[in-house]
């Protein structure tokens, strides 16, 4: 398994509270990993830390083989870290188009922009009818399609996903879901964050559980499928 990235004792937190107490995870380079948790355990703030959006305070993340553990987000973003954050933050006020042409800012994106928008528009057709429609009138699987869209836009090599299907009605979480498989299938590495645990074990290769900043488990998942302590804590069998 070739690594994307490397994740060694990290801490993270807000002033003096520390969220993330020593997490250590590999995500394979085109592939899914997961990090399911239930609400609080610090899935967002795992997230937040590997983009960038949280200060330094321990441990070490080395990306394609380069530390980038001080590095802030634009930089990440730069190097092909991006960020779907939790709650879409979507520019209301701005149309489809714009939300969109704000993802591939970035200097290596920008010169793809034309031919990442075509691919945008080929698994988010929806996006294309609005393109003209401000973000704020999107539905809530519109604007995740859209921010999902505004990272691919950012030509990202790793994508960090944060709980994407988070309050959407079920028939399009699972269209949401089955999108990023194909983004694999792209070159993408994903990082995936998630409290499903059955939808994210069917497209996962290989899950961290996270339990209040610290992993609890860990495996392939169809190891974790037949884990009778994950099975207990998490699937309700
Ligand atoms: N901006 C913040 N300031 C202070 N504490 C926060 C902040 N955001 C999250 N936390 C705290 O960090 C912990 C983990 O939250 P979070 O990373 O959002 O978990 P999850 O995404 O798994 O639900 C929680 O106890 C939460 O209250
Ligand atoms: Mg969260």
């Amino acid at each position: 398994m070739t690594p994307s990235l490397l994740v060694t004792d990290l801490t993270a937190g807000y002033g003096e509270v520390q969220v993330l107490k020593g997490v250590s995870l590999t995500a394979r380079s085109q592939g899914v990993t997961a990090v399911i948790g239930s609400n609080g355990a610090g899935k967002s703030t795992l997230m937040r830390r590997l983009a960038g959006l949280l200060p330094h305070t321990g441990g070490q993340i080395t990306f394609e083989g380069q530390d980038i553990s001080t590095l802030a987000s634009h930089d990440l973003v730069a190097r092909g870290v991006v960020l779907v954050p939790e709650g879409r933050l979507i520019f209301s006020d701005m149309t489809v188009f714009e939300n969109l042409t704000i993802g591939a800012v970035n200097p290596r994106a920008r010169a793809d922009r034309d031919n990442t928008l075509e691919t945008v528009f080929d698994f988010f057709p929806r996006l294309k009818e609005r393109r003209s429609q401000l973000g704020g009138t999107l539905s809530g699987g519109e604007q995740q399609m859209l921010a999902l869209g505004r990272g691919l836009m950012a030509n990202p090599k790793l994508l960090l996903l944060d709980e994407p299907t988070l309050g959407l009605a079920p028939g399009i979480a699972k269209q949401i879901f089955q999108i990023i498989p194909s983004l694999v299938k792209l070159g993408l590495s994903v990082i995936l964050a998630e409290q499903d645990v059955h939808k994210t074990l069917a497209i996962a290769d290989y899950v961290y559980v996270l339990e209040n900043g610290t992993i609890g488990a860990e495996g392939l998942s169809a190891d974790l499928q037949n884990d009778q302590r994950i099975k207990d804590a998490y699937l309700g069998a």
